[in-house]
């Protein structure tokens, strides 16, 4: 059964020249989530968009807003991104100091808490933070840039993620090359959440794209 599978286009990927166009044809597609990748030029080497664009993105599609932050800043940000539309707040082990309490705050606003984790990042050290999250984000490329290659240690970890999350309700979503060709492997391992930029936005037809990693394993 792929049917709780969500695939969640990233719009780096996407026409920048046309993001309202590109987010309606990402809807009408199928996509579950629209992945939103926040860079600053510090905690990762690339600058993307911030809350202005989240905020004139937000009355144009129900769509749920998934917002990656990548800054080093994510403790002070992420309120800004919620009031900005953010319906999940993903925030990296690698640059928040009090994890306890920004997850805290994040879920005390009634939107759902993700914590990701870069692929040396030990997932030991995440473990304390299962009770607060409602997904853990493996990223399975360094962060900064689209259109990476896939590292395929990623699928290991997302067994080894798997078995320590247990019976407790908690998405694992991964982040990263994702595409045609490995989505089986990452499905089959345990992930439920697909974060794709390059193998949705990058093709003519999205809803083709979408399903083909749906249903990766079928
Ligand atoms: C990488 C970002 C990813 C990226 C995915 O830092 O977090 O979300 O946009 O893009 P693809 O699928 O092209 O690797
Ligand atoms: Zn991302």
């Amino acid at each position: 059964m792929t049917s709780h599978i969500k695939i969640a286009p990233s719009l780096l990927a996407a026409d920048f020249g046309c993001l309202a166009r590109e987010i309606e044809r990402i809807e009408e597609a199928g996509a579950d989530y629209l992945h939103l990748d926040i860079m600053d030029g510090h905690f990762v080497p690339n600058i993307s968009f911030g809350l202005v664009v989240v905020e004139k993105l937000r009355p144009l599609t129900s769509l749920f807003f998934d917002v990656h932050l990548m800054i080093s800043t994510a403790s002070c940000y992420a309120q800004r991104f919620i009031e900005a539309g953010a319906d999940n707040i993903t925030i990296h082990q690698e640059a928040v100091t009090h994890m306890h309490s920004v997850l805290k705050s994040i879920k005390k606003q009634g939107v759902q808490a993700g914590i990701s984790v870069n692929p040396l990042t030990s997932l030991e050290l995440i473990r304390p933070a299962f009770d607060c999250v409602d997904m853990v984000v493996l990223m399975s490329v360094n962060p900064g840039f689209g259109g990476q290659t896939f590292i395929p240690e990623t699928i290991e970890r997302i067994k080894q993620c798997k078995s320590m999350i247990g019976s407790r309700d908690i998405a694992i979503q991964v982040d990263g090359g994702v595409n045609q060709d490995n989505a089986k492997a990452i499905i089959e391992a345990g992930a439920t959440i697909l974060v794709a930029g390059t193998a949705v936005f990058s093709t003519d037809d999205y809803a083709k794209a979408i399903k083909n990693l749906r249903h990766a394993p079928l």
